[in-house]
């Protein structure tokens, strides 16, 4: 039987997909702005078990998890995981795993605030960056015929979009989304049904076992090889993509925008050989967006820029310009595989 009630969606642990009621404590709805939950009316079945049993983590994410403390592995309990030395972690109401380690999070880390990852979720649901998404997606490896289930992991996921849509193309696969930021973790962890996310520091030891992962997607992202390296089956794959000098030029170009940093080849496969990874793809995506004056002030204010203008400044001035503009997607693709 459906219910009524406002409710968000849960996944159980190695189940079907499940609803608790809530959101109870989004700290958005105390402060008064946007929460970060958005209820929606649910279609799904009533959940048969507790609702503080384990949900939004699944078996194959616990399975591949280490503890960050002392890397023993994961057991579920009601609410949260326990590592086989003890060490507990909540599972929080919005569905994620916070895996930092008290005092981890170094001062100069800066993880995306509300406003971002509501800007990111509203200018990648427009489909103007869904090119990067495919082409992203189309270079995870294949199941082979012995393996039950793959593992992707997203590293500075985000809303986990790339992630969602990796998962997307292969049905055994399960994910990991890994962020420093709570809102962003928030989505991740509803942005698919295979999909458990974890609030850690990518600079960090990760918290996933060595060599589990089948692919790992990082975009826009901060890397950190070695722990990629680690963290990847032999014969697993890297797909990074990052943006080219050309990327949204004409923003920069007309906000005075940020630079970009040129990346290059030698900056992913030089410190990737020291590694144990070979670089076996380097493409580069171009493309043209026609992005009408919000998209334009999401797409600025969903990254790096946004911590550097004023915010409603820099919308009211996009706002200003009512016709569509053309904007340059340049990112650049690479593919490395653990050797
Ligand atoms: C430009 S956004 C890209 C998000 C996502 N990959 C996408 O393209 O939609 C960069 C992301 O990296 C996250 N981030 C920054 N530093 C991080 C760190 N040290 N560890 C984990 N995530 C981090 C930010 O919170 C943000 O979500
Ligand atoms: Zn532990």
């Amino acid at each position: 039987m459906g219910k009524t009630s406002r409710n968000f969606i849960i996944k159980t642990i190695g189940g079907p997909v499940g609803v608790i009621d809530g959101p109870t404590d989004c700290s958005a709805m105390r402060t008064g702005r946007e929460c970060e939950i958005e209820a929606r009316p649910d279609t799904r079945a009533e959940p048969t078990a507790d609702p503080r049993y384990v949900w939004a983590v699944d078996s194959a994410a616990v399975q591949a998890m280490r503890c960050p403390l002392d890397h023993a592995d994961f057991t579920t309990a009601p609410g949260r995981l326990v590592c086989r030395s003890g060490h507990s972690f909540d599972i929080a109401k919005q569905g994620y795993v916070n895996v930092t380690v008290a005092g981890e999070k170094s001062a100069n880390l800066r993880s995306d605030d509300l406003a971002m990852v509501t800007a990111r979720q509203r200018f990648l649901a427009t489909g103007a960056f869904d090119p990067i998404l495919h082409a992203v997606a189309s270079r995870m490896p294949q199941a082979t015929s012995e393996q039950a289930s793959q593992l992707f992991v997203e590293l500075g996921a985000g809303t986990a979009a790339y992630l969602a849509a990796a998962l997307e193309t292969a049905p055994s696969a399960h994910g990991i989304a890994v962020d420093l930021s709570v809102p962003a973790t928030i989505r991740a962890a509803r942005s698919h049904p295979r999909a458990t996310a974890l609030v850690s520091d990518s600079w960090a030891p990760l918290p996933i076992a060595d060599g589990v992962a089948d692919a790992v997607i990082v975009a826009f992202a901060p890397r950190n090889l070695a722990e990629i390296a680690r963290i990847l089956r032999p014969g697993g794959r890297l797909v990074l993509a990052s943006a080219k000098p050309a990327h949204i030029h004409q923003l920069r170009e007309e906000f005075e925008l940020l630079g970009i940093a040129t990346k290059n080849t030698d900056r992913v496969s030089v410190p990737a050989e020291q590694v144990g990874m070979a670089v076996t793809e380097v493409n580069e995506l171009e493309f043209v967006m026609t992005l009408q004056p919000p998209q334009v002030a999401d797409l600025i204010l969903m990254g790096p820029n946004a911590w550097h203008v004023d915010r409603e400044e820099l919308r009211a001035q996009v706002m200003l310009t009512a016709t569509p503009r053309d904007v340059t997607a340049a990112v650049g693709l690479w593919v490395l595989e653990r050797r």
